[in-house]
Formats: structure tokens, sequence, C-alpha cells
């Protein structure tokens, strides 16, 4: 009874129209036809040509069908953690090997083969008793305020701005050289590691 409400099946075209309802193409014992493609809640995916699925006829009707796409031939790659220790769970992009990876220990690694793009509406907020941020060109940090402090205490920074001032200023009152004597130096006098502009 089974055999014929559930098949393999492989996705023949991936589906253009990802709207309210995910419709591929898919091919099985030799046919090609529609089928709804149907995930775990919250979950979703587009994917392309030739992801192994599992097809089902709902309530024995060869003409509704929905399917589960998978992806097992893809999930042993040397750019993914596979194979995975026990307990672990990995979620991955098939094409590109990009990860999230749940590991043993409860430690979770983020792999991206391209950029990380993290946006949050109000507030991102990093918590940690260490946190180490290494970039190997530029560290860039934009916006209207930036505050280091120390946990109580705010930190400024001098600015080239701050710099040319001082070495330009006078005392009206007299008795200090105008302008003085010995000049601030970026670099110098200040760090250009990290620098406000
Ligand atoms: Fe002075």
């Amino acid at each position: 009874m089974l055999k014929g409400l559930v098949r393999l099946a492989v996705v023949s075209s991936f589906s253009s129209d990802d709207k309210v309802f995910p419709i591929h193409k898919i091919e099985y014992m030799g046919k090609v036809a529609d089928a709804v493609a149907w995930y775990p809640f919250g979950f979703h995916a587009n994917p392309g040509p030739d992801a192994l699925s599992i097809f089902f006829a709902i309530g024995g009707n060869s003409e509704s069908r929905i399917f589960f796409p998978g992806s097992p031939e893809d999930r042993i790659d040397d750019l993914l953690p596979t194979p995975l220790a026990e307990n672990e769970v990995l979620l991955y992009h098939p094409p590109t090997k990009s990860y999230i990876h749940f590991k043993e220990d409860g430690t979770i690694d983020i792999n991206s083969q391209k950029d990380v793009n993290i946006t949050g509406a109000d507030n991102v907020t990093v918590t940690a008793d260490n946190v180490t941020i290494t970039a190997a060109t530029l560290l860039k940090l934009i916006s209207t305020l930036i505050e280091c402090d120390d946990g109580g205490t705010a930190l400024s920074l001098f600015t080239d701005a701050f710099v040319s001032k001082y070495n330009a200023h006078i005392h009206p009152g007299g008795g200090a050289p105008n302008p003085p004597s010995v000049s601030a130096v970026i670099g110098t006098d200040t760090t250009t590691v990290l620098k406000a502009e």
C-alpha cells in the first residue's frame, strides 16, 4: 500500500515562484510532476536541481504531492565538519558549504565561505568574559558615537582636530609660548593603531 504513496524523487527544477506554495518540478519513476516542498516549522529552503527527496502522495492521491528535499550526497565534504560526532547538529548550505555547527560540548561554530551579516532592528549585544576580534586588514567601527569605557569611566580619544588645535593654541594673557614650542605629534604623542577622525 505504502509503495505507491512514498517514493524517492529528485528535484528537476527549483521554484521560481517561492511564495505561498513553493512548487517544484520533481522526477520519479521516469515521470516529471509538480510537487510542493515541505519543511519543519520555521525552516525553509529553495533547493536546486538534483536534490534527492522523498515524496508523498497525500491521502493516496498521486495528484496531491508533497516532498521533503534532502542533500545526503553533499554532507560529507572537506569544507564541512563531517562526519559529525555523536549528538552534533549541522545546518549547512549544500552548494557553498557555509555552515552552523552545534558541537558535542555545546560550542557553536559559524563558518561562512563568504560574508557574515548580522542585523538587529534595535540592539546587538555580545557578552563574554573575553572577546577577540581579529581583522587581517581593517577593523572599522562606524557610529555617530563610539564609547570605550572600563565599566564606569568613559574614555576619550584625541582626534587630529584636537592635535591641530593644541599645536596652534595661544595664550591671550601671555607667558606661555604662542603657539606652543613643543608640538603634539600623531604617532608619537598618540597611537595610530586606534585613531579617531
Ligand atoms: Fe598652553
